[in-house]
């Protein structure tokens, strides 16, 4: 609607995702000290960074779920801090997202979970629903599960069946938040090829939150890491492999003692436990 390319065709998309001097205070804890990102359409980023670093929280930034205290976040040309009610109910459609912790509806089959989306957002008939759901279960494996419940499936099988729903309404933008944590090998397989063809034949922009750099490097062409509030390494993968930061290569090279902190802020431990040592 505000989409600029759609009023002037003949120039460039704008990117699907632009942040700038993005800044978060959680709490006491500062967690963007004004971070710049932009991705563009049909691109798939990969973000990495310590655990309690802001991943998760730059994605729900990103879909209107977490407000932030300053700079500007757009969304498939949308400005999010804009964005009330309706308008934000309606980019959301606009995005798929499988998050580490979206479970199913236990007390629907697959099916229905799938079709879920749907029926909520459109007035599609149910043949043509049907059609829909059956779809987007074949691309995950799983048609042939679509009678089950929830509680029928493997942890591997319910994250395919999410991610079927989470790309029921064919988003344009999909936000994959740990996507691989606690898969069998087969079901990595699934959403790594998924990952890769929703981009590759349906042009669908994606970013990656994880931590297994070797799934990433099939699926994204860019690396980008967060760190201490701020963006620390952002380029193709074999560049920021090649980072010479100690930063950057302490987390890549997974060390726990480096320029990032192991240990979260905290009162000395012998405070903490009252027993102090001599003041
Ligand atoms: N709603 C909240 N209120 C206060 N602190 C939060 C909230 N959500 C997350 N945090 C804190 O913000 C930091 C970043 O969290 P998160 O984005 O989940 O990190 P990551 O996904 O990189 O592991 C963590 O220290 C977490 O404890
Ligand atoms: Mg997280």
């Amino acid at each position: 609607m505000t989409d600029p390319a759609a009023a002037n065709p003949g120039s460039r998309p704008p990117p699907a995702v632009a942040i700038r001097k993005l800044t978060t205070q959680l709490g006491s804890k500062r967690i963007f000290d004004g971070i710049d990102l932009e991705v563009p359409r049909g691109s798939v980023t990969a973000i990495m960074g310590p655990s309690g670093t802001g991943k998760t929280t730059l994605l729900r930034h990103l879909t209107g779920q977490l407000a932030f205290d300053s700079g500007r976040v757009t969304v498939l040309g949308e400005d999010i801090g804009q964005l009330h009610h309706e308008p934000l109910y309606r980019l959301r459609r606009r995005m798929g997202m499988l998050f580490q912790h979206g479970a199913l509806l236990t007390d629907l089959t697959v099916f229905d979970n799938v079709a879920f989306p749907l029926r909520e957002n459109t007035d599609l008939p149910e043949p043509l629903i049907r059609t829909l759901v059956l779809l987007k279960l074949q691309s995950v494996g799983l048609r042939g599960a679509a009678g089950l419940m929830p509680a029928e499936l493997s942890g591997g099988m319910a994250r395919r069946v999410a991610l079927a729903r989470a790309i029921a309404l064919d988003p344009e933008l999909m936000l994959y938040d740990e996507p691989f944590v606690g898969l069998d090998p087969i079901a990595v397989a699934a959403v790594v090829e998924l990952i890769i063809t929703l981009n590759r034949t349906l042009g669908v922009t994606s970013l990656v939150v994880a931590h297994e750099i070797e799934h990433l490097r099939r699926v994204a062409d860019r690396l980008v890491v967060l760190a201490d509030g701020g963006i620390i390494a952002d380029g193709p993968f074999d560049q920021v492999q090649a980072d010479p930061s100690p930063m950057v290569q302490q987390f890549l090279r997974g060390l726990s003692d480096g320029p990032v902190p192991f240990h979260y802020p905290a009162a000395p431990l012998t405070d903490e436990l009252g027993i102090g040592g001599a003041t």
